[in-house]
């Protein structure tokens, strides 16, 4: 049974739910397939240097490469995501190669150093860096409040999409709260001209999100049911929760905007507490469950 005591950083308690043992599960399947194509190709290792006489060293790519077949191999038979296969083809090939180039250890913490103050806690937030294009920020300019507003973009990455709202929008107030160093530094020093945005470095659970009569997220599909129920019990009236891709399973949203660029962006409007007075929004014509 998952999450019965555990409850989310910001002290509430989590819902009954089967995620995380699923990433558990996924888990132990990859782990399963590396370790199949691992044993298959020490057997084959080990037959083609006693029977064979082969040195090992000069065909290490070769295995490698049969090893991350097997496992992709495995994993295809498991149902596993594509993404699974990629991965396991190339993990064990790359491991050699980056190990002939005999670099120092020290290369290899600067590395994961790098990889951890881009995406921190990618393995907890299941959000990874990927950032509003320009055609979605038009898109947005043209769903914001005609009047001055709080506006907030729930892990603002690099803070490019606030930079370009808020430039167009002086008048409004814009808030980025992102957790990762470097997407947060990033999106600091690239607002610091402009005063009406604030940056904040931290977990967007822990931000109240009654200030604000329009929140943003770009994230996956993993926090959506939980930042629903966020928006339900924190978001006044009336305001708007707009997320970029990913929908709320189980809620209708009461517009769909298609944005025209190469991936087909959709922004999912809602109005997590609902409300007769929709002039705010001119952009936006209510849906037929609010009219
Ligand atoms: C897909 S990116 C979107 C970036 C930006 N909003 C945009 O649209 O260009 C999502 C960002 O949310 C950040 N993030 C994920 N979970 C977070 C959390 N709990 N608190 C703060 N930031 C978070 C990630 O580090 C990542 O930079």
């Amino acid at each position: 049974m998952v999450g019965k005591s555990r409850r989310w950083p910001d002290g509430k308690q989590k819902p009954r739910t089967t995620q995380p043992a699923a990433r558990v599960h996924a888990l132990r399947h990859a782990l399963f397939a590396q370790l199949g194509g691992f044993f298959a190709v020490l057997l084959i290792a080990l037959i083609l240097v006693r029977v064979a006489r082969v040195e090992i060293a000069g065909i290490l790519i070769v295995l490698a490469m049969l090893q991350g077949g097997i496992a992709a191999i495995i994993s295809s038979r498991q149902n596993a995501p594509y993404w699974w296969l990629l991965i396991h083809l190339g993990f064990a090939p790359l491991a050699v190669i980056v190990q002939s180039l005999q670099l120092a250890s020290g290369w290899y913490l600067a590395g994961f150093l790098l990889l951890l103050a881009i995406f921190w806690r990618t393995d907890q937030s299941r959000v990874p860096l990927y950032l509003s294009n320009r055609a979605t920020s038009r898109a947005l300019l043209d769903m914001l409040p005609t009047a001055p507003d709080h506006i907030i973009d729930l892990g603002c990455g690099t803070g490019s999409l606030l930079s370009r709202l808020a430039r167009a929008r002086p008048d409004c107030h814009f808030v980025g709260i992102e957790h990762a160093p470097l997407p947060w530094l990033i999106a600091r020093l690239r607002t610091l001209s402009l005063p009406n945005v604030t940056i904040r470095r931290g977990d967007f659970w822990l931000e109240s999100l009654a200030g604000y009569n329009f929140v943003y997220a770009f994230l996956s599909p993993a926090p959506m049911p939980r930042l629903w129920e966020k928006a339900r019990a924190e978001m006044t009236p009336g305001a708007l929760l707009v997320s970029n891709s990913f929908e709320v399973p189980g809620a209708s949203a009461f517009q769909e905007v298609r944005v025209s660029d190469h991936r087909r962006t959709r922004l999912h409007c809602y109005r997590p507490n609902k409300t007769s007075d929709f002039t705010a929004f001119p952009g936006i014509p209510p849906g037929p469950d609010q009219e």
